[in-house]
């Protein structure tokens, strides 16, 4: 009977171009999924002809596989996964390593590792990239957890035309890795929608000219896939000759990744504010019968601004890149957070080449900041670096004024002001913080240090006593 190099569980779209990817390479893949009818349309249907094997239940689809076996799973996050686990583990046997390649919680991971370990077996978290296009031709790949699997799965991780995979460390690192990619993401989707937002209302351009706007800095500094979707997305006109997007309701769903990071940033104590705000502005659209009443109610105050030239689009463009400069910043400051928290050791510089290719924050950009954590491998922040200092240097005026504007005529830019915000704060050397010292002191005796003493040393107040310490 012929036997498989390696199986997967769960054809799904991401499921199905991974198998293919892989059966491109070389590899002979077994496949099972919960509902045999679609296992059967997939080996007929798009995987004819492919060296894939189908199979009925897990036992053959198990019996299949070479040994040591190794098995990829691509189902929802969550209850699934467990669930596939349960039927799977008790028919593997020692050696064996099971792959999760869904956008699993880092500290599900982490716990499936050790439940694993404990068997015999290896579990490999490894967050995927690239959506359906990257599965089939070469997706992102950061996979962490049993370190002993790594020499096993290297070769198929690696070869299925995969630019960008290398092992990013143990736990649940390789899901914190693609959680954090995913807040990025976030951030960049929401820091080009207020690009947009802007073009349109403020200079009141149509969606060619944005397009082209879009196309232009592609080629520059802020050559990225999203960027360059985003050109497509503008230029692209229905059956009417009219722009697709413009049909598109203003209401943005949300799978939850974003979400987790944000969570995982205030569990760390780290700012990852731009993000948040990436998150908060998807629920806010999503508010969109509240937000009809408020504007009938209190109006909608936007206006589209006179006497701004051409000279905005570039303000704009500057806004958008140093506020992509903060979110990045911002991201692996958190990671690096994360590393001290669970005992990690990542490499930033190899993080960032992770994501060059293969994956949706794909962008020249990366190659900066891999450069940057190459100068200085425990860069605390991007900001500190020399390259990333000046380009925010430089984007400075025309970021301000862009979000000056914006909360002058009324146009939320909540992305590009809370980097802002963040800037500004980062390189202060004085904040107002002593008062909210002072507050907690007043209310609640929570005490507060001196700038005069030694940090450490800690001193109350009687507040409604003039004169006392
Ligand atoms: C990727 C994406 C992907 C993500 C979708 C949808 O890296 O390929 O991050 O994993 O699930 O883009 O995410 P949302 O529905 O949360 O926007």
């Amino acid at each position: 009977m012929e036997t498989a190099d390696i199986g997967m569980i769960g054809l799904a779209v991401m499921g199905q171009n991974l198998v293919l990817n892989m059966a491109d390479h070389g590899y002979t893949v077994a496949v099972y999924n919960r509902t045999t009818r679609r296992t059967t349309e997939f080996v007929n249907g798009p995987a004819a002809g492919a060296a894939v094997i189908g199979t009925e239940t897990i036992e053959e689809f198990v019996g299949r596989l070479k040994r040591p076996r190794q098995v990829v799973v691509m189902v929802k996050a969550g209850r699934a996964v467990d669930a596939v686990l349960a039927g799977l583990i008790p028919l593997l046997d020692e050696g064996d390593i099971v792959i999760d390649g869904g956008n699993s919680h880092f500290e599900d991971s982490a716990r499936r590792v050790k439940e694993l370990r404990d068997r015999g077996l290896s579990f490999v978290g490894a967050g995927i990239s690239g959506g359906e296009e990257g599965a089939r031709n070469g997706p992102s790949i950061m996979p962490g957890g049993d370190e002993a699997a790594w020499p096993e799965v290297k070769g198929v991780l690696q070869s299925n035309g995969t630019p960008c995979c290398d092992w990013v460390g143990p736990d649940g690192s390789g899901h914190y890795t693609k959680m954090v990619h995913n807040g990025i993401e976030y951030g960049d989707m929401q820091v080009i929608a207020e690009a947009y937002h802007l073009m349109r209302v403020v200079l009141g351009m149509d969606c060619e000219q944005m397009a082209g706007a879009f196309r232009t800095w592609g080629e520059g500094l802020l050559d990225s896939y999203l960027v360059n979707i985003t050109a497509d997305i503008l230029g692209h006109v229905d059956e009417n000759g009219e722009p697709t997007l413009e049909r598109i309701l203003d209401a943005a769903g949300q799978k939850g990744t974003g979400k987790w990071a944000v969570i995982s940033s205030l569990d760390l104590g780290y700012p990852l504010t731009l993000v948040a705000e990436a998150v908060y502005a998807r629920v806010v659209s999503s508010l969109r019968d509240q937000r009809f009443e408020a504007a009938e109610l209190v109006g909608s105050g936007v206006k589209r601004a006179d006497g701004l030239g051409a000279g905005f689009v570039d303000d704009i463009h500057d806004a958008l890149y140093a506020s992509k400069i903060v979110s990045y910043a911002q991201g692996f400051m958190l990671l690096g957070a994360a590393a001290s928290e669970y005992g990690w050791n990542l490499d930033y510089g190899r993080i960032a080449q992770l994501w060059r290719e293969g994956c949706i924050i794909k962008a020249a950009f990366l190659d900066d900041i891999t450069a940057a954590f190459r100068r200085r491998p425990d860069l605390p922040n991007l900001i500190l670096d020399r390259f990333f200092a000046e380009a925010l240097d430089k984007a400075e005026p025309g970021w301000r004024r862009v979000v000056a504007t914006a909360v002058q005529v009324g146009l939320p830019v909540p992305a590009y002001a809370s980097a802002l915000a963040f800037y500004d704060s980062y390189r202060s050397k004085r904040l107002p913080a002593n008062l909210i010292q002072a507050q907690r002191d007043y209310f609640g005796a929570h005490t507060y240090e001196r700038v005069d003493r030694p940090r450490g040393e800690f001193f109350h107040t009687d507040w409604t006593r003039p004169g006392t310490d």
